[in-house]
């Protein structure tokens, strides 16, 4: 891919009496890049940024966000009218191939993604060797990881036909692995994916359908499942999708990327916030006792987080909280919920947050996570399925990005260099004559 245009400036790096000069390449929209590839070599210098700021490891035309104005573009189309307006399917297709489908296209994308739903019948068996109280995250590394080892025929990174397949069959089956580890949790026998229903509704019916009767999916339920997974599916180079594509960039199959992806989205501060935000919910448990938490979280002597709170980028309200607040309304009114004092607590919490001068001088607003786990709750998942679910959205963002990494010319295996501040060279010291 060439981001390189014919604006491409350039930019001075001055180091006491030398200098050196850079080329400066202009974004599609956005902030422009100092192309610093070379630095190194003309400079014998590093730059230093923990935690990746300020940043950019990789060209992408995936997703967008502006931090500041609170926008999310997936392909240049705004998250609320993807939602809005679109299915899943439809935003996995979007951020695979780079455009909206024609109905045709989409006709098509959703039968492949349809019939490649069920998994290989000896992964069953692969979920036995788990204990029952296994957290659902754990057998997800576990199962998704040991699918390279059932699907031979899709692990040549270098075939675009199998690339594709792979793209599929990981879409696919998640909702089928993911409900698996769901029900093997709970000690209930497997449900089998049914191709006459849509994506989100054959995911609702894998996770609570039971042999003894039938199971008829909630319409609405499955529209707010379905506009969930659509608001989790991709997010630019957030730590998970930065450790696919750094899996990916050694040749690792895709399979085992995206294991590796789950894994990291695992951590409270990314994808295990929404879990964590619910327990935090409950934990504050009632209105009264929001000040003492908002004080707690303020202390830089306590390590207590207002979970679902604050965002490396957004430094303005995350567009998909605002929605995922309205989905939880309709979630709570379809089911009848007239009042949810966890759903009090976090309305009156994200009140007090918004004008307290510490998180408004800090700028932490609400993120995805802040009422995601208060639907889930509602719609009957455990608390341990949470981040299963995130993790499920967003296998096609990790794919879509995986993708766009192994089509890039430029790319190459990720090897970041450090700031060595250890011990200079020094010679061994024999154990009788240390002191
Ligand atoms: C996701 O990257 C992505 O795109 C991720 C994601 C995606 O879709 O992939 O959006 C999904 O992971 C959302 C974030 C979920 N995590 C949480 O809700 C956990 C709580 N949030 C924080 O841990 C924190 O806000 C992070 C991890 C999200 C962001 O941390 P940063 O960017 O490293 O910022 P920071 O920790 O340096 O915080 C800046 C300041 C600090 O104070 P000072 O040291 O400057 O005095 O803000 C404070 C922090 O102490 N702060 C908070 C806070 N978050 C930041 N104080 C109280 N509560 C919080 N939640």
């Amino acid at each position: 891919m060439d981001a390189k245009t014919s604006e491409t400036n350039t930019g001075t790096l001055a180091v006491g009496e030398k200098s050196w000069k850079f080329p400066v390449m202009p974004g599609s929209i956005g902030p422009s890049v100092v192309d610093i590839s070379k630095l190194y070599g003309q400079t014998g210098m590093f730059t230093y940024d923990p935690g990746f700021t300020s940043t950019a490891a990789c060209e992408s035309k995936i997703t967008y966000i502006d931090g500041d104005e609170g926008v999310l573009l997936y392909r240049g189309y705004p998250i609320e009218q993807l939602a809005e307006h679109g299915d899943f399917l439809e935003t996995c297709y979007l951020l695979l191939y780079g455009e909206l489908p024609t109905a045709a296209q989409k006709t098509d994308f959703d039968y492949r993604v349809t019939r490649h739903t069920m998994v290989h019948e000896q992964m069953a068996r692969f979920y036995q060797g788990f204990r029952r109280d296994a957290h659902p995250m754990a057998v997800m590394v576990g199962c998704v990881g040991a699918l390279s080892a059932f699907y031979h025929d899709s692990i040549d990174i270098s075939d675009p036909h199998q690339r594709m397949v792979a793209s599929i069959r990981m879409i696919a089956k998640m909702p089928t692995i993911a409900a698996m580890a769901y029900k093997y949790t709970i000690g209930q026998p497997f449900v089998y994916p049914k191709n006459d229903l849509d994506y989100s509704s054959n995911f609702l019916r894998m996770c609570f359908a039971v042999p003894a009767e039938d199971y008829k999916v909630n319409p609405i339920l499955a529209k707010a499942m379905d506009r969930i997974f659509i608001l989790h599916a991709d997010h630019e180079q957030n730590a998970s999708t930065s450790t696919v594509r750094l899996a990916g960039s050694s040749g690792a199959n895709p399979f085992a990327c995206i294991a590796a992806g789950i894994a990291c989205l695992w951590g409270p501060a990314h994808g295990g916030a929404n879990e964590a935000a619910l327990k935090m919910l409950s934990e504050i448990g009632s209105v009264s006792r929001i000040p003492e938490y908002v004080k707690r979280a303020k202390d830089k002597n306590d390590p207590f987080r207002l979970m679902g709170f604050g965002h490396r980028v957004y430094k303005n309200y995350d567009p998909r909280a605002k929605i995922m607040q309205r989905t939880c309304h309709e979630v709570l009114g379809e089911l009848g919920i007239k009042h949810d004092p966890l759903l009090d607590v976090a309305l009156e919490l994200e009140r007090i947050a918004l004008h307290d001068d510490y998180f408004v001088e800090k700028k932490l607003y609400p993120n995805i996570d802040f009422y995601s786990g208060i639907t889930l709750k509602a719609m009957g998942f455990p608390t341990s399925m949470f981040t299963v679910l995130f993790a499920l959205a967003r296998t096609v963002g990790w794919i879509a990005q995986w993708k766009e990494m192994i089509e890039d010319p430029q790319q190459k295996i990720g090897r970041p260099r450090q700031f060595y501040t250890g011990a200079p060279r020094r010679d061994y010291v024999q154990i009788a004559r240390r002191r």
